[in-house]
């Protein structure tokens, strides 16, 4: 697959492309780009923002301004290759993000973040330019850039390649494999630290059990609510 991630600030990513996961996935064919939304503004000296209609605090980020940045990309009009794939705006106020929609993001080809900064976008990029507003929780960040790369990550790590061990990604918290549930405990050695033991079960060597053991944990863990 293939994310764009509009943002003012594109050097962020530098240093998210080089984790060892996100690597791995770029090396099986995937692309992570992050495109500069200042380096297309049609604006003069830079400009990508402006005061809000109607007054009050905050900078907005101008709905023509990203309409440049796409139109670059896509060598084709915003407005008419919309639908053709997903583009997300970043926003506090947006769909939750859960790993649901990681999956569903996750099996699409071309994928665009878009990162607000200041008081966010211009309302018209979410009804004209986006096809989804997501939030990854219910607090403010000072701009889309660490929600991207939460949803990068979370999305990136679900494709075949990105992780060590193939089977790691299938039987986690709150994946289908686990009926939506958090994960079961894990342990490792040793055996007893300071008086606490693994449970028995992890060391009976039965995998019925075993197994049994974990779907029990992990569903009692949905029911207390993680
Ligand atoms: N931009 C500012 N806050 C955000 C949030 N919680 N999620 C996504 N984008 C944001």
């Amino acid at each position: 697959m293939r994310i764009d991630v509009f943002t003012l600030f594109p050097d962020w990513f530098g240093w998210f492309k080089a984790q060892r996961h996100v690597r791995n996935a770029l090396e099986v064919g995937h692309a992570l780009e992050a495109v500069d939304l200042r380096a297309t503004t049609p604006l003069g000296a830079g400009q990508v923002d402006d005061t809000p209609y109607g007054g009050g605090a905050g900078m907005v980020i101008r709905v023509d301004v990203v309409a440049a940045a796409l139109h670059e990309r896509w060598e084709a009009d915003p407005i008419e290759g919309r639908g053709s794939r997903r583009v997300i705006a970043l926003a506090a106020g947006g769909r939750r993000f859960d790993d649901a929609l990681a999956d569903e993001l996750a099996a699409e080809e071309d994928v665009v973040l878009l990162c607000g900064r200041y008081e966010g976008f211009d309302e018209r990029v979410h009804e004209q330019l986006a096809t989804d507003v997501v939030s990854i929780g219910p607090y403010v960040l000072a701009g889309g850039e660490l929600a991207a790369m939460v949803i990068c990550d979370a999305v990136l790590r679900k494709l075949r390649g990105a992780l060590g061990d193939e089977s790691s990604a299938v039987e986690e918290s709150f994946s289908e494999a686990l009926s939506g549930d958090p994960e079961y405990p894990h342990y490792t050695r040793p055996a007893e630290w300071r008086g606490n033991r693994v449970p028995d079960v992890l060391l009976s060597g039965d995998h019925g059990r075993v197994r049994q053991w974990r779907l029990d944990s992990s569903r009692s863990r949905g029911d207390e609510g993680g």
